[in-house]
């Protein structure tokens, strides 16, 4: 299959394979998908509707679990009672933001936001689109990672008496966001501060938790239990973009997801554009074996977007087993990764054009410059990720390199061989609602593949083996540990002995 005959004979394949969603325009034309194949996978979407029913009403989707996942509820939609108890939440957060801005809290010109995996991702992410120095009402910096180089530059750099901690944890009990509050709290101690606890946000779905280690009720912004950590950025995990730049860019956020939410449950499936990424995906999975898929930002305010992304699809659709505990018989979750562009271009890109492994490219980028430099900045920068795709497809025929060079040797290094796929995902600007958007859009292709796949996307299993047994090499016990291991613990922590 030739991507270049599908265009010759599916003229509405532009039209068909893409469509515009809340200032998003998405083409998914150059997949390596025909038309017919499209509408045989339609036909068989079932599934994903009646999940996305379940979902929607709030009802039981993360099996595993016994629990609903309630992400839209955060964005307005879904059952009343819900949404009620959610904007309670969310009025409580805005009340400290405005006793924050108030000063009712003493100066806050540095906030250190704590927290791992989705508790980190969704709010990095976000300050970095959203946020300019500029314009960011203080200096939020993000730490997620347990190794002390990423704190330690930031308690050099910060302002004890006029820090405040956001310690983000769904559960309150993640080991490494522990030491790391316990850390901050140690370094405003010493600097002088009285009571540090007492400058601590808790921002969780386990108040109790915070409440045992000392975060006054006050400060403890609650979120549902039935809101994944993945999926998280729209509850108080959030709240580094209202420290940045008001509760209204938050706000916007939502109403831009909520946008892409109606879309998503009231659109037929052949214009749904979460829907139809995901039938596509699956194709490019399970009939054309891409283990991958990468995405490219063209936009260095998005420099984060992939890693958002790997968290979102690789712990959502990373299983192996089907929603009825049975091993799976098709490929799952594709490997993501990316970057941004065009740095990614003089990087790994050799591979995507020439390489032997078949890896669909997604392209995102914004058509409004984000800056004030030059025009030339951004026009190269489009022009550089449109050329990605079309050059991906076209590729460059053995017999011309032949012909060009009289080279048999040289022509086959030249040669491209094209017809690789690749999307493309173009915003109008990158707003709080386009970014909001945008987000809830993988969200639901998330959801959607793994309804395809009769797989639970809301639990992750696979990270509590690893997390055991580093807390046994802590403990000095791992039990019966294999040699290498042994000798690795041996000689990196001959303290703990195995
Ligand atoms: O270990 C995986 C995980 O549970 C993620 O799903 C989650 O985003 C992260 O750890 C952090 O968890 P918490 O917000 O409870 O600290």
């Amino acid at each position: 299959m030739r991507l270049a005959d599908l265009f010759a004979a599916e003229p509405e394949r532009v039209a068909r394979f893409g469509g515009t969603v809340a200032g998003i325009h998405f083409d998914f034309s150059k997949s390596l998908m025909s038309l017919a194949d499209l509408d045989t996978k339609l036909v068989d979407t079932g599934r994903v509707r009646s999940r996305r029913d379940d979902l929607c009403s709030a009802r039981i989707v993360n099996v595993t679990e016994g629990r609903a996942a309630t992400h839209m509820v955060e964005r307005g939609v879904g059952p009343e009672a819900d949404i009620a108890r959610t904007t309670r939440q969310h009025q409580l957060m805005e009340r400290l933001c405005a006793r924050i801005e108030a000063g009712e809290l003493g100066a806050v010109s540095h906030v250190i936001h704590i927290g791992i995996g989705g508790s980190a991702l969704g709010p990095k992410l976000l300050l970095e689109a959203l946020s300019r120095p500029s314009t960011a009402r203080r200096e939020i910096a993000v730490i997620s990672n347990v190794d002390g180089c990423a704190l330690e530059p930031v308690l050099q750099r910060f302002d004890p008496a006029k820090t405040l901690i956001l310690a983000a944890s769904k559960t309150f009990t993640t080991l490494e966001t522990l030491t790391n509050l316990e850390s901050v709290l140690a370094w405003m101690e010493a600097g002088g501060v009285g009571d540090p606890i007492r400058r601590c946000v808790a921002l969780t779905a386990a108040a109790g938790e915070a409440e045992a280690r000392g975060v006054l009720t006050d400060m403890i912004l609650p979120f549902d239990e039935t809101v994944g950590g993945r999926y998280s950025l729209w509850s108080s995990i959030g709240m580094p973009l209202a420290l940045a730049e008001g509760t209204a860019a938050l706000e916007e956020l939502r109403s831009g997801a909520a946008a892409m939410d109606r879309h998503f449950l009231d659109t037929e499936p052949a214009r749904n554009m979460p829907l139809l990424a995901a039938l596509i995906d699956h194709h490019h999975v399970t009939v054309l074996k891409a283990p991958s898929r990468a995405v490219f930002a063209y936009d260095q305010r998005l420099e984060s977007l992939a890693d958002y992304l790997q968290q979102l699809e690789m712990e959502s659709n990373g299983k192996g087993v089907t929603t009825d505990g049975k091993p799976v018989t098709e490929p799952t979750g594709p490997v993501i990764w990316g970057g941004v562009g065009t740095d990614a271009q003089h990087a790994v890109f050799q591979l995507l054009h020439q390489g032997t492994h078949l890896i669909p490219v997604e392209f995102v980028a914004c058509i409004e410059p984000g800056h004030s430099l030059d025009p030339s900045h951004h026009h190269q920068l489009l022009a550089n990720c449109l050329a990605q795709g079309a050059a991906l497809m076209k590729g460059k025929p053995y017999e011309d390199m032949l012909a060009s060079t009289g080279d048999p040797a040289l022509a086959g290094a030249r040669t491209f061989t094209g017809n690789r796929p690749s999307a493309t995902i173009l915003l109008d600007r990158l707003s709080p609602f386009a970014l909001g958007a945008l987000i809830a859009f993988y969200e639901h292709r998330t959801f959607s593949f793994a309804a395809l796949c009769d797989i639970n996307p809301f639990d992750q299993m696979g990270v509590e083996l690893g997390k055991q047994m580093a807390r046994a090499i802590m403990d000095g016990g791992l039990a019966d540990p294999d040699p290498s291991t042994a000798a690795l613990i041996a000689r990196a922590l001959p303290a703990t002995g195995a």
